[in-house]
């Protein structure tokens, strides 16, 4: 039986499409299967950041109302065999997805894949609470700004109320994602320290994801970024993916500059 994720944020355009596509390659590139299901119900972007939309013939809805198979709306990546994408269906009416629907297309898709992992669309409204209701675990999305941190506080009191799993009195994981710091933001106070979030969200930090303009060109050309090894945001996407693989690998402080890592290591040999 594989493990429930669902990539949540409360506000829209944080980056949780982003690390879903990331995070599933990641783990598949650790030879895990891994599916990826868009839960953006009327708006497609998981496909393009996979490089899968001409790919797309059936969508997920189709497969709960039975006019079509799992197996003949699966979508193998391009990149990895171990990972598969379930897309969005394009419907105007957000209304489709029911429970029932919901749980038996989840518990379809645990049976086959080590990680099912599903990409919230913003709000918290219906189609973020079916995305949560049958999830293990959920990573929460934020970027260092209040209001990103405000919804996230919220979407976690829907998570810890209206899940499964709490409801049968079992907790549900939660793993915080701080995404796009500025390290020279942090320095000079701007931009909120990774410590102070954790302080106020009180969840256990799964990673940080610098800024990294090479995130968007990856997501445009179909690619995502964790495959470029050079690339910062990449790396950081490698490292959890290995932390959600059950590997040991230490936090990185992406909130240090290169200038202010110079003048800390100035300052030791002062
Ligand atoms: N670490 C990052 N650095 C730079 N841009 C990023 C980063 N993470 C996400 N983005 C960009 O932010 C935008 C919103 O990301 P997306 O994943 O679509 O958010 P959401 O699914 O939460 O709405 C996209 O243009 C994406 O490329
Ligand atoms: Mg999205």
């Amino acid at each position: 039986m594989g493990i429930v994720i669902a990539v949540i944020s409360g506000k829209g355009g944080v980056g949780k499409t982003t690390a879903t596509a990331n995070l599933g390659l990641g783990i598949a590139l650790n030879g895990k299967k891994c599916v990826v299901v868009d839960f953006d119900i009327g708006q497609r972007n998981l496909d393009m950041i996979l490089g899968l939309e001409n790919r797309v013939v059936y969508d997920m809805v189709q497969v709960m109302d039975g006019d079509a198979n799992i197996k003949q709306a699966l979508i193998k990546s391009k990149v990895s065999p171990n990972l598969y994408f379930l897309a969005a269906s394009q419907t105007k009416d957000k209304s489709v997805l029911s429970s029932n629907k919901v749980e038996k297309l989840i518990t379809d898709l645990k049976e086959k894949f080590d990680f099912v992992i599903l990409d919230s669309p913003a709000g918290i409204e219906s189609g973020f609470e079916h995305t949560i209701e049958f999830a293990d675990a959920a990573i929460i999305v934020v970027n260092p700004e209040v209001s990103s941190i405000r919804d996230a506080d919220r979407a976690i009191g829907i998570l810890d109320s209206k899940s499964a799993k709490v409801k049968n009195g079992e907790e549900v994981l939660k793993w915080l994602i701080i995404n796009r710091i500025v390290a020279d933001m942090v320095e000079s106070g701007e931009m909120l320290k990774s410590e102070d979030i954790l302080d106020i969200l009180d969840i256990k930090l799964i990673g940080k994801i610098p800024e990294d303009k090479g995130v968007i060109d990856a997501s445009n050309q179909g690619k995502p970024v964790v495959l470029d090894k050079k690339s910062i945001a990449g790396q950081a996407y490698t490292r959890i993916s290995g932390r959600l693989c059950g590997q040991k690998i230490d936090m990185q402080n992406v909130e240090i500059s290169d200038s202010g890592l110079f003048k800390r290591i100035a300052g030791i040999f002062r």
